[in-house]
């Protein structure tokens, strides 16, 4: 079978290649495999094959934190899935054919989910879901402000703040996305800037904004306490700028406004599995039904995983990267 690993850290298109391995076996006891249907490449996986990423594991390493796959074969003692079934893995090395694991860490997921947006439910939606709920008590509607709106998780962001009442105001890098946005519920759109907090402040009406997400960090995690009322929470989840969080000290000092950040695993953790796999059929439901789903720019073949990397790693995309390792989808 084939599968992607990477031999040295380093330019992600460059240090990652598709090689041929020992195919996985058939599952033992409490053991699942499933054939690799999709998955995406996400900033995070570009971090890891960089090196830079908090998981940096022995070489040859394979990237992968997500995906959609197929049960092919459920070994003994399996009841939760039976071959045929879609499912998604909780755990990584997902750049690969196939892949075998226990039982538990695959979560179903329904027949006709469409597989591209399957392969992209075990990150972003959560991510975007959590953020809302988790951070600051927030009340219909309230305002939050957001960069990296366009992002998958950006346009997550706007769907579930809209079903849940909040009103969003957010921040991209050009004001030609402005009609897709808002046409997603986006409530305003702003182009960063060094005066972003005016900008927002002119945009909401000089709402009172208590949340304000942000993946790009650097000075830009600054902007967006800027937007905030004072004693609002700033939650950075996310680097785009490969910089730390740089936070004037008066929205600290003067303000009362606090930095936090998110990290999925560390928010899944503080809940059961029962409750994780609620969580996911929730989000499941929500795809099914048209209300959560994310562009996608292209679909590639495992073996053109380094032009894959190399699009991936461009900005200005229409949509996330997918990889279908096992075929057209
Ligand atoms: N902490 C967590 O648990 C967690 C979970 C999921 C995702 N994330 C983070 O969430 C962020 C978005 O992920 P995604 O999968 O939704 O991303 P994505 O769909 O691949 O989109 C990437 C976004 O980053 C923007 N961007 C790229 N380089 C930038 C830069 N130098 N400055 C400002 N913006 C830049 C792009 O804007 P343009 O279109 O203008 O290029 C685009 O909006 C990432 O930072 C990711 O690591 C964190």
């Amino acid at each position: 079978m084939k599968r992607v690993e990477i031999g040295a850290y380093g330019v992600p298109a460059e240090v990652a290649a598709c090689v041929e391995v020992a195919d996985v076996g058939a599952p033992g006891p409490g053991e699942v495999v499933f054939d690799v249907l999709a998955f995406p490449i996400n900033p995070a996986d570009m971090w890891f094959c960089r090196g830079s990423y908090r998981l940096k594991p022995p070489l040859p390493a394979i990237p992968g934190a997500e995906c959609i796959g197929r049960v092919a074969a459920a070994g003994a003692g399996v009841t939760a899935v039976t071959p045929g079934d879609l499912v998604i893995n909780l755990q990584r090395e997902n750049w690969a054919q196939r892949r075998r694991v226990k039982a538990e860490d695959v979560i179903p997921v329904p027949a006709g989910i469409d597989l591209k947006q399957g392969a992209m439910l075990r990150i972003n939606p959560p991510t975007a879901l959590l953020m809302l709920s988790d951070i600051v008590d927030l009340k219909p509607g309230e305002w939050v402000v957001q960069n990296v709106a366009n992002s998958a998780v950006g346009r997550l962001v706007i769907r579930l703040a809209r079903t849940r009442g909040l009103k969003t105001v957010n921040v991209v890098r050009r004001e030609a996305l402005f009609g897709e946005l808002k046409a997603l519920g986006a409530d305003q759109c702003v182009v960063d800037a060094p005066d972003l907090g005016e900008r927002v402040r002119t945009a909401t009406g000089g709402a009172a904004i208590r949340l304000g997400l942000d993946a790009v960090s650097g000075a830009a995690t600054g902007r967006i306490s800027d937007c905030l009322a004072d004693g609002g929470t700033v939650c950075t989840y996310g680097s785009m700028s490969g910089e730390d969080p740089l936070v004037p000290r008066a929205a600290p000092i003067y303000r009362g406004v606090s930095l936090t950040g998110f990290m999925l695993g560390r928010f899944l953790a503080k809940r059961s599995l029962e409750q994780i796999r609620a969580l996911y059929a929730d989000l499941a439901a929500q795809i099914m039904n048209g209300n959560l789903s994310a562009p996608v720019e292209k679909v590639y073949p495992i073996e053109d995983i380094r032009a894959a990397l190399t699009r991936a790693d461009q900005g200005e995309r229409a949509g996330k990267i997918l990889v279908a390792p096992n075929g057209p989808i």
